[in-house]
Protein backbone atom coordinates (compact mmCIF):
# COMPACT_ATOMS: atom_id res chain seq x y z
CA UNK A 1 0.00 0.00 0.00
CA UNK A 2 1.33 3.84 -0.89
CA UNK A 3 1.53 6.09 1.38
CA UNK A 4 3.97 8.75 0.49
CA UNK A 5 4.98 9.28 -2.76
CA UNK A 6 7.80 12.61 -3.75
CA UNK A 7 8.93 14.16 -6.53
CA UNK A 8 11.65 15.78 -7.88
CA UNK A 9 12.08 18.01 -11.16
CA UNK A 10 15.43 18.14 -12.63
CA UNK A 11 17.44 19.44 -15.83
CA UNK A 12 16.70 21.94 -17.82
CA UNK A 13 13.16 23.84 -16.95
CA UNK A 14 10.33 23.38 -19.35
CA UNK A 15 6.68 25.26 -19.70
CA UNK A 16 4.45 21.60 -18.19
CA UNK A 17 6.53 21.14 -15.44
CA UNK A 18 3.93 22.31 -12.87
CA UNK A 19 1.16 20.69 -15.11
CA UNK A 20 2.65 17.20 -14.34
CA UNK A 21 2.99 18.21 -10.76
CA UNK A 22 -0.26 19.42 -9.66
CA UNK A 23 -1.70 16.03 -12.12
CA UNK A 24 0.64 13.85 -9.72
CA UNK A 25 -0.11 15.77 -6.45
CA UNK A 26 -4.34 15.14 -7.60
CA UNK A 27 -4.25 11.60 -8.81
CA UNK A 28 -2.27 11.03 -5.32
CA UNK A 29 -4.89 13.27 -3.13
CA UNK A 30 -7.35 11.39 -5.05
CA UNK A 31 -6.47 8.28 -3.40
CA UNK A 32 -5.25 9.94 -0.12
CA UNK A 33 -1.90 9.41 -0.89
CA UNK A 34 0.42 12.24 1.12
CA UNK A 35 2.85 14.17 -2.04
CA UNK A 36 5.73 15.63 -1.43
CA UNK A 37 8.44 17.38 -3.33
CA UNK A 38 12.46 17.51 -3.38
CA UNK A 39 13.68 21.30 -3.70
CA UNK A 40 16.09 21.69 -6.82
CA UNK A 41 15.44 18.63 -8.27
CA UNK A 42 18.66 15.55 -7.31
CA UNK A 43 20.53 18.34 -5.00
CA UNK A 44 17.27 18.58 -3.17
CA UNK A 45 17.25 14.56 -2.87
CA UNK A 46 20.36 14.66 -1.77
CA UNK A 47 20.27 17.23 1.00
CA UNK A 48 17.17 15.90 2.13
CA UNK A 49 15.35 19.35 1.14
CA UNK A 50 11.82 18.30 0.94
CA UNK A 51 8.50 19.98 1.49
CA UNK A 52 4.60 18.59 1.45
CA UNK A 53 2.71 19.32 -1.36
CA UNK A 54 -1.06 20.11 -1.71
CA UNK A 55 -3.64 21.29 -3.66
CA UNK A 56 -6.39 22.84 -1.27
CA UNK A 57 -7.30 26.25 -1.04
CA UNK A 58 -4.52 27.71 1.03
CA UNK A 59 -1.38 24.57 -0.28
CA UNK A 60 1.63 25.55 -2.10
CA UNK A 61 0.77 23.90 -5.70
CA UNK A 62 -2.78 26.21 -6.44
CA UNK A 63 -2.94 27.60 -9.79
CA UNK A 64 -0.29 26.06 -10.61
CA UNK A 65 -1.53 24.43 -14.37
CA UNK A 66 -0.51 27.53 -16.55
CA UNK A 67 2.63 28.57 -14.54
CA UNK A 68 5.91 28.55 -15.71
CA UNK A 69 9.02 27.19 -14.65
CA UNK A 70 8.87 25.01 -11.31
CA UNK A 71 7.10 25.01 -8.00
CA UNK A 72 9.88 22.94 -6.66
CA UNK A 73 12.70 24.23 -8.56
CA UNK A 74 15.11 22.06 -11.10
CA UNK A 75 18.75 21.23 -11.23
CA UNK A 76 21.23 20.84 -14.22
CA UNK A 77 24.64 19.66 -12.78
CA UNK A 78 22.97 17.44 -9.57
CA UNK A 79 24.46 13.86 -10.95
CA UNK A 80 24.39 12.12 -7.41
CA UNK A 81 26.28 9.22 -8.90
CA UNK A 82 29.10 11.55 -9.65
CA UNK A 83 28.76 14.73 -7.36
CA UNK A 84 31.26 17.84 -7.06
CA UNK A 85 32.78 17.96 -3.54
CA UNK A 86 35.27 20.41 -1.98
CA UNK A 87 38.07 18.56 -0.31
CA UNK A 88 41.71 20.32 0.45
CA UNK A 89 40.68 23.07 -1.77
CA UNK A 90 39.92 20.97 -4.64
CA UNK A 91 36.90 19.71 -6.63
CA UNK A 92 36.75 15.62 -6.12
CA UNK A 93 33.54 13.95 -7.72
CA UNK A 94 32.15 11.60 -5.13
CA UNK A 95 29.12 8.94 -5.66
CA UNK A 96 26.77 9.94 -2.64
CA UNK A 97 24.28 8.07 -3.81
CA UNK A 98 23.33 5.94 -0.95
CA UNK A 99 22.79 9.22 1.31
CA UNK A 100 20.06 9.47 -1.37
CA UNK A 101 18.27 5.95 -1.06
CA UNK A 102 18.57 6.41 2.69
CA UNK A 103 17.45 10.29 2.55
CA UNK A 104 14.15 7.93 0.42
CA UNK A 105 13.94 5.33 3.35
CA UNK A 106 14.19 7.44 6.24
CA UNK A 107 11.52 9.74 4.71
CA UNK A 108 9.23 6.74 3.91
CA UNK A 109 8.74 7.86 0.18
CA UNK A 110 7.03 4.99 -1.49
CA UNK A 111 8.08 5.99 -5.05
CA UNK A 112 9.83 8.73 -6.43
CA UNK A 113 8.78 10.26 -9.72
CA UNK A 114 11.29 11.49 -11.89
CA UNK A 115 10.86 14.58 -14.26
CA UNK A 116 13.12 14.86 -16.62
CA UNK A 117 15.69 14.47 -19.54
CA UNK A 118 18.17 11.79 -20.34
CA UNK A 119 20.62 12.39 -17.78
CA UNK A 120 18.11 12.37 -15.23
CA UNK A 121 16.13 9.23 -16.37
CA UNK A 122 19.59 7.53 -16.47
CA UNK A 123 20.07 8.25 -12.41
CA UNK A 124 16.62 7.21 -12.20
CA UNK A 125 17.60 3.80 -13.31
CA UNK A 126 20.45 3.46 -11.21
CA UNK A 127 19.04 4.44 -8.17
CA UNK A 128 15.80 2.00 -9.88
CA UNK A 129 18.71 -0.61 -9.16
CA UNK A 130 19.66 0.25 -5.29
CA UNK A 131 16.29 -0.54 -4.63
CA UNK A 132 13.89 2.39 -5.43
CA UNK A 133 10.88 2.35 -6.30
CA UNK A 134 10.74 4.95 -9.53
CA UNK A 135 8.63 6.26 -12.56
CA UNK A 136 9.84 8.67 -14.92
CA UNK A 137 7.90 11.10 -16.82
CA UNK A 138 10.09 12.62 -19.83
CA UNK A 139 10.85 16.47 -20.00
CA UNK A 140 12.74 18.26 -22.36
CA UNK A 141 12.27 20.93 -25.13
CA UNK A 142 14.50 19.81 -27.45
CA UNK A 143 12.42 15.95 -27.53
CA UNK A 144 14.89 13.75 -27.72
CA UNK A 145 14.27 11.44 -25.26
CA UNK A 146 14.38 7.75 -26.12
CA UNK A 147 11.27 5.39 -26.14
CA UNK A 148 8.59 8.27 -26.52
CA UNK A 149 6.92 9.70 -29.07
CA UNK A 150 6.67 13.23 -27.38
CA UNK A 151 8.48 15.02 -24.09
CA UNK A 152 6.39 17.38 -22.27
CA UNK A 153 7.51 21.63 -22.67
CA UNK A 154 8.71 20.46 -26.79
CA UNK A 155 5.44 21.78 -27.89
CA UNK A 156 5.55 24.70 -26.26
CA UNK A 157 8.91 25.82 -27.38
CA UNK A 158 7.80 24.83 -30.95
CA UNK A 159 4.76 27.26 -30.68
CA UNK A 160 7.59 29.85 -29.45
CA UNK A 161 9.66 29.25 -32.38
CA UNK A 162 6.51 29.47 -34.91
CA UNK A 163 5.66 32.44 -33.60
CA UNK A 164 9.09 34.22 -33.83
CA UNK A 165 9.14 33.13 -37.27
CA UNK A 166 5.71 34.43 -38.06
CA UNK A 167 7.25 38.07 -36.41
CA UNK A 168 10.47 37.61 -38.73
CA UNK A 169 8.06 37.08 -41.87
CA UNK A 170 6.45 40.54 -41.56
CA UNK A 171 9.99 42.17 -40.76
CA UNK A 172 11.88 40.56 -43.19
CA UNK A 173 9.46 40.68 -46.05
CA UNK A 174 9.12 44.82 -45.55
CA UNK A 175 13.42 44.83 -45.74
CA UNK A 176 13.80 42.05 -48.57
CA UNK A 177 15.94 40.30 -46.22
CA UNK A 178 16.98 36.45 -45.28
CA UNK A 179 15.47 36.03 -41.79
CA UNK A 180 17.82 33.46 -39.86
CA UNK A 181 16.28 32.37 -36.47
CA UNK A 182 18.09 30.08 -34.59
CA UNK A 183 16.86 27.46 -31.84
CA UNK A 184 17.39 25.02 -29.16
CA UNK A 185 17.58 21.42 -29.26
CA UNK A 186 20.82 20.63 -29.07
CA UNK A 187 21.87 17.36 -30.84
CA UNK A 188 18.42 16.73 -32.62
CA UNK A 189 16.24 19.14 -34.89
CA UNK A 190 12.79 18.45 -33.56
CA UNK A 191 12.38 21.93 -32.53
CA UNK A 192 13.90 23.50 -35.93
CA UNK A 193 12.01 21.49 -37.97
CA UNK A 194 8.46 21.23 -36.77
CA UNK A 195 9.03 25.03 -36.32
CA UNK A 196 10.02 25.57 -39.82
CA UNK A 197 6.79 23.52 -40.86
CA UNK A 198 4.69 25.20 -38.60
CA UNK A 199 5.99 28.71 -39.28
CA UNK A 200 6.42 28.37 -43.11
CA UNK A 201 10.42 29.03 -43.03
CA UNK A 202 11.96 27.89 -46.90
CA UNK A 203 15.27 26.52 -44.95
CA UNK A 204 15.19 24.02 -42.08
CA UNK A 205 18.75 23.21 -41.11
CA UNK A 206 19.18 20.34 -38.57
CA UNK A 207 21.68 18.19 -36.78
CA UNK A 208 20.92 15.15 -38.67
CA UNK A 209 21.51 16.40 -42.02
CA UNK A 210 24.98 18.18 -42.52
CA UNK A 211 24.29 20.97 -45.00
CA UNK A 212 25.84 22.13 -47.90
CA UNK A 213 25.32 26.07 -47.64
CA UNK A 214 25.47 26.60 -51.27
CA UNK A 215 22.03 24.01 -51.36
CA UNK A 216 20.29 26.15 -49.05
CA UNK A 217 21.42 29.47 -51.21
CA UNK A 218 20.16 27.92 -54.43
CA UNK A 219 16.85 27.88 -52.80
CA UNK A 220 17.05 31.47 -51.83
CA UNK A 221 17.71 33.04 -54.91
CA UNK A 222 15.22 30.60 -56.91
CA UNK A 223 12.83 32.65 -54.51
CA UNK A 224 14.17 35.75 -55.33
CA UNK A 225 14.26 34.90 -58.91
CA UNK A 226 10.46 34.50 -58.54
CA UNK A 227 10.11 37.41 -56.93
CA UNK A 228 10.02 36.83 -53.35
CA UNK A 229 13.22 38.67 -51.87
CA UNK A 230 12.86 37.71 -48.59
CA UNK A 231 13.36 34.35 -47.20
CA UNK A 232 13.34 32.61 -43.83
CA UNK A 233 15.79 30.29 -42.47
CA UNK A 234 15.66 28.12 -39.11
CA UNK A 235 18.94 27.08 -37.82
CA UNK A 236 19.26 23.76 -34.89
CA UNK A 237 21.72 24.93 -32.19
CA UNK A 238 23.43 21.67 -33.00
CA UNK A 239 23.03 22.24 -36.78
CA UNK A 240 26.81 21.74 -38.42
CA UNK A 241 28.15 21.98 -42.07
CA UNK A 242 28.97 19.09 -43.94
CA UNK A 243 32.52 17.75 -43.08
CA UNK A 244 32.55 20.89 -40.86
CA UNK A 245 31.66 20.78 -37.22
CA UNK A 246 29.01 22.56 -34.47
CA UNK A 247 29.41 26.08 -33.74
CA UNK A 248 30.58 26.14 -29.15
CA UNK A 249 29.46 29.29 -27.52
CA UNK A 250 31.54 28.33 -24.43
CA UNK A 251 31.50 25.65 -21.68
CA UNK A 252 28.90 25.31 -18.87
CA UNK A 253 29.95 23.57 -15.75
CA UNK A 254 27.48 20.78 -15.13
CA UNK A 255 29.87 18.76 -13.34
CA UNK A 256 32.56 16.16 -14.99
CA UNK A 257 31.81 13.71 -17.63
CA UNK A 258 28.88 15.37 -19.27
CA UNK A 259 28.33 17.11 -22.12
CA UNK A 260 28.98 20.64 -20.85
CA UNK A 261 28.88 22.66 -24.39
CA UNK A 262 27.19 25.30 -24.56
CA UNK A 263 25.91 25.49 -28.22
CA UNK A 264 25.18 28.54 -30.31
CA UNK A 265 26.49 30.66 -32.87
CA UNK A 266 25.80 28.40 -36.14
CA UNK A 267 22.58 31.31 -36.79
CA UNK A 268 25.24 33.38 -37.27
CA UNK A 269 27.83 31.78 -39.41
CA UNK A 270 24.65 30.60 -41.72
CA UNK A 271 23.75 34.26 -42.07
CA UNK A 272 26.88 35.59 -43.15
CA UNK A 273 27.45 32.97 -45.38
CA UNK A 274 23.91 33.65 -47.04
CA UNK A 275 24.42 37.01 -47.59
CA UNK A 276 27.95 36.53 -49.72
CA UNK A 277 25.84 33.70 -51.65
CA UNK A 278 23.37 35.38 -52.45
CA UNK A 279 23.79 39.46 -52.36
CA UNK A 280 20.41 39.41 -49.74
CA UNK A 281 21.09 41.40 -46.52
CA UNK A 282 20.59 38.52 -43.72
CA UNK A 283 20.10 39.44 -39.57
CA UNK A 284 20.29 36.27 -37.05
CA UNK A 285 18.07 36.37 -34.20
CA UNK A 286 18.34 33.68 -31.25
CA UNK A 287 15.47 32.64 -29.61
CA UNK A 288 17.15 31.19 -26.40
CA UNK A 289 15.37 30.28 -23.11
CA UNK A 290 12.27 32.32 -24.43
CA UNK A 291 11.89 28.59 -25.27
CA UNK A 292 11.85 27.33 -21.83
CA UNK A 293 10.01 29.74 -20.17
CA UNK A 294 6.11 31.04 -19.82
CA UNK A 295 3.22 29.25 -19.30
CA UNK A 296 2.45 25.95 -21.43
CA UNK A 297 0.47 25.70 -24.19
CA UNK A 298 -3.13 24.79 -24.06
CA UNK A 299 -1.38 21.04 -25.75
CA UNK A 300 1.35 20.48 -23.31
CA UNK A 301 -0.92 21.22 -20.44
CA UNK A 302 -3.19 18.21 -21.43
CA UNK A 303 0.57 16.25 -22.40
CA UNK A 304 1.94 17.03 -18.80
CA UNK A 305 -1.62 16.20 -17.18
CA UNK A 306 -2.08 12.96 -18.59
CA UNK A 307 2.14 12.05 -18.11
CA UNK A 308 1.41 13.19 -14.30
CA UNK A 309 -2.01 11.16 -13.65
CA UNK A 310 -0.37 7.78 -15.71
CA UNK A 311 2.58 8.45 -13.49
CA UNK A 312 0.29 7.72 -10.18
CA UNK A 313 -1.44 5.48 -11.70
CA UNK A 314 1.00 3.05 -12.33
CA UNK A 315 2.46 3.88 -8.87
CA UNK A 316 -0.72 2.45 -7.70
CA UNK A 317 -0.85 -0.38 -9.53
CA UNK A 318 2.97 -1.05 -8.13
CA UNK A 319 4.83 -0.82 -11.85
CA UNK A 320 7.87 0.84 -10.94
CA UNK A 321 11.01 2.11 -12.78
CA UNK A 322 9.29 2.39 -15.82
CA UNK A 323 9.32 5.66 -17.53
CA UNK A 324 5.44 7.27 -19.15
CA UNK A 325 5.39 7.32 -22.72
CA UNK A 326 3.42 8.28 -25.83
CA UNK A 327 3.48 4.94 -28.37
CA UNK A 328 1.69 5.47 -31.58
CA UNK A 329 0.05 8.11 -29.75
CA UNK A 330 -1.67 6.33 -26.97
CA UNK A 331 -0.29 6.86 -23.34
CA UNK A 332 1.98 3.74 -22.08
CA UNK A 333 5.15 3.03 -20.29
CA UNK A 334 8.17 1.68 -20.78
CA UNK A 335 11.04 -0.23 -18.67
CA UNK A 336 13.74 2.73 -17.64
CA UNK A 337 16.11 0.42 -18.89
CA UNK A 338 14.67 0.93 -22.30
CA UNK A 339 15.17 4.23 -22.15
CA UNK A 340 18.52 4.44 -20.88
CA UNK A 341 19.56 2.00 -24.02
CA UNK A 342 23.33 0.87 -24.37
CA UNK A 343 24.44 3.31 -21.19
CA UNK A 344 24.30 0.52 -18.93
CA UNK A 345 27.23 1.55 -16.24
CA UNK A 346 25.67 2.59 -13.38
CA UNK A 347 26.65 6.49 -12.32
CA UNK A 348 28.14 6.68 -15.58
CA UNK A 349 27.09 9.92 -16.72
CA UNK A 350 24.29 10.73 -19.22
CA UNK A 351 23.25 13.80 -20.75
CA UNK A 352 23.64 14.01 -24.39
CA UNK A 353 27.14 11.85 -24.37
CA UNK A 354 28.37 9.53 -26.43
CA UNK A 355 26.88 6.95 -24.56
CA UNK A 356 23.75 8.57 -23.99
CA UNK A 357 20.34 7.33 -25.91
CA UNK A 358 18.38 10.22 -27.17
CA UNK A 359 16.29 10.11 -29.94
CA UNK A 360 16.78 12.37 -32.81
CA UNK A 361 15.14 12.63 -35.98
CA UNK A 362 15.10 9.68 -39.22
CA UNK A 363 15.37 10.26 -42.38
CA UNK A 364 12.46 8.31 -42.65
CA UNK A 365 10.11 10.20 -40.06
CA UNK A 366 6.77 12.17 -41.97
CA UNK A 367 7.95 15.46 -40.67
CA UNK A 368 10.65 15.23 -43.16
CA UNK A 369 9.22 14.58 -46.00
CA UNK A 370 6.44 16.80 -45.32
CA UNK A 371 9.23 19.48 -45.35
CA UNK A 372 10.31 18.08 -48.70
CA UNK A 373 7.07 17.96 -50.32
CA UNK A 374 5.82 21.50 -49.56
CA UNK A 375 9.53 23.08 -51.04
CA UNK A 376 11.68 23.01 -47.63
CA UNK A 377 15.09 22.90 -47.57
CA UNK A 378 16.87 20.69 -45.72
CA UNK A 379 20.30 22.41 -46.54
CA UNK A 380 20.95 19.02 -48.63
O1 LIG B 1 18.19 20.56 -23.14
C1 LIG B 1 17.43 21.73 -23.10
C2 LIG B 1 18.26 22.91 -23.51
O2 LIG B 1 17.45 24.07 -23.44
C3 LIG B 1 18.95 22.78 -24.86
O3 LIG B 1 18.06 22.99 -25.92
C4 LIG B 1 20.06 23.79 -24.71
O4 LIG B 1 21.16 23.48 -25.54
C5 LIG B 1 20.45 23.63 -23.28
O5 LIG B 1 19.33 23.09 -22.60
C6 LIG B 1 20.86 24.88 -22.58
O6 LIG B 1 21.28 24.52 -21.31
P1 LIG B 1 21.63 25.50 -20.11
O7 LIG B 1 20.36 25.71 -19.34
O8 LIG B 1 22.66 24.76 -19.34
O9 LIG B 1 22.15 26.77 -20.72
Amino acid sequence: MLKKVAILANGGDVSGFNAVIRAIIKTAENKNIECYGFIDGYRGLLKNDIIKLGTSSKDNAVGILPKGGSIIGSSTNANVFHYPVEENGQTVYKDLSDKCVQNIKDDEIDCLFTLGGDATQKSARDLSLKGINVIGVPKTIDNDVACTEITFGYNTAVSVAADAIDRLHSTGETHHRIMVLEVMGRYAGWIALESAIAGGADVALIPEIPFDIHSAARKIINRKNRGKSFSIVVVSEGAKPLGGDIQIRGMRNNGEGVDNIKLGGIGEVVAKQLEELTGLEARCTVLGYMQRGGSPTAFDRVLSTKYGAKAMSLALEEKFNVLTVIKDGKLNYVPLEDVVGNNKVIGAVSGNTAESNIRKIKMDDELVKTARDIGINLGD
